[in-house]
């Protein structure tokens, strides 16, 4: 979509794409499985309605996944140009909507049922958003105003946001607290941030508790859900795909930071521990939680994990060393006691060898993503 399009649909003038939308938009609802939700009810587990937006994404499915496992009634909302058909848990109700058709998701929303949002659904690579910001305001900003206006017009008064590290540019201060001056140096990191802004004005205005999560690296996999990104941008996969011959060579970039190793360190938690936040969040929504964030505080260097890749898998990782990205800090890691102390979080699958591990098992039995 051309991103004056977003704009105007960012300030309520989106009629023309609305117009294509309804006209031209592929809606399918899908329901499998009913026996399967009545069976979860009989057995007395929750029976609370969340519409998971995203839910075909790396993390959206794992949401889906754990949420039907614990008995919670699903819908997901998602375009798939991102993501799977294939990765969406069969307990699920299907709704293949854009976020960008505000009249699709008003319709969608309000007819599931829903009792709580949980929203994963956005564009992420940060190069393509500075190459073409317009997709990524219209989608994660705009599409994000879609929804929350759903949301208000459904009643919905629970509503869980994935927002990220990137609201926070280069923090001065490490580790990063939740106050720590938000400033994006990207669009997707600023997409991310206005929709943050205004899931705070909605809340008040009609009383929709919220929790933002920030995250900053995700990794892991669970039996049957991982990460299928096209392109895939992130160390552990890139590294796993390295060894599975996808890739030539795993570049390490900059081995002359300022930290212990020379290589910059990044926060890393397990998808499973960083939806069960999410999931515990829901359940924690009677009152407003505000934005935490999910991180270990420690962190993990480029280098360690290329040893752990090799400790794991038991593969030698072919190694290039590449000059410093520029805007990549040396080290990003997150203070997380908010969430700790506010639902109790605690990552358990969060060290190395699990995320690694889980990944590489998902990775051997779907050499080729989901298309495997
Ligand atoms: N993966 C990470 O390490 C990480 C880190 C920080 C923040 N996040 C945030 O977590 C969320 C999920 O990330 P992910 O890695 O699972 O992403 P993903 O790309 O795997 O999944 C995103 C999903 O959103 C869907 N989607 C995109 N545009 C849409 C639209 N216009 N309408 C409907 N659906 C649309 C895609 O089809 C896809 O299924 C995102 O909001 C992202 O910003 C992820």
């Amino acid at each position: 979509m051309h991103w004056a399009v977003g704009v105007a649909a960012l300030l309520g003038m989106g009629g023309q794409y609305r117009r294509k939308c309804t006209m031209g938009q592929v809606r399918i609802r899908t329901v499998l499985d009913r026996t399967q939700h009545r069976t979860i009810q009989q057995q007395g587990c929750q029976s609370m309605h969340v519409l998971v937006t995203g839910g075909g994404g790396y993390i959206g499915s794992v949401a889906t996944e754990r949420l039907i496992e614990r008995g919670y009634h699903v819908t997901v909302l998602d375009n798939f140009e991102r993501g799977h058909r294939e990765a969406v848990h069969p307990g699920a109700v299907v709704e293949t909507c854009d976020l960008r058709c505000t009249d699709a998701v008003t319709d969608i929303v309000r007819a599931s049922g829903a009792d709580a949002v949980m929203h994963f659904a956005a564009l992420t690579l940060v190069p393509e958003s500075v190459e073409q910001p317009g997709p990524y305001f219209a989608t994660n900003t705009a599409g994000g105003l879609n929804l929350l206006r759903a949301a208000a017009d459904a009643g919905i008064t629970r509503f869980v946001f994935s927002s990220t590290a990137a609201v926070y540019g280069e923090p001065a201060e490490l580790p990063i607290l939740e106050d720590t001056t938000k400033s994006p140096i990207n669009p997707y990191g600023a997409s991310k941030w206005m929709t943050e802004q205004m899931l705070d004005s909605f809340s008040h205005r009609y009383s929709i508790n919220h929790a933002i999560f920030r995250y900053f690296n995700v990794a892991g996999a669970t039996h049957d859900r991982g990460e299928d990104h096209d392109p895939e941008t992130h160390l552990i996969p890139v590294a796993l795909q390295t060894l599975l011959g996808k890739r030539d060579h795993f570049t390490m970039f900059g081995t002359d930071y300022d930290t212990p190793d020379g290589t910059a360190i990044r926060d890393y938690v397990h998808v499973v521990d960083l939806v069960d936040a999410h999931i515990t969040a829901l359940e924690r929504l009677d009152q407003p939680l505000g934005a935490m964030n999910l991180g270990t505080a420690s962190g993990y260097s480029v280098k360690e994990i290329v040893d752990a890749v090799a400790r794991v898998t038991g593969k030698d990782l072919p190694i290039r060393i590449g000059p410093r990205r520029s805007g990549d800090p040396a080290a990003l890691v997150a203070d997380s006691s908010r969430a700790r102390e506010l639902l109790g979080w605690t990552p358990r699958r969060s060290t190395l060898d699990d995320m690694i591990g889980s990944a590489w098992d998902w990775y051997q039995r779907h050499p080729n993503g989901y298309s495997t």
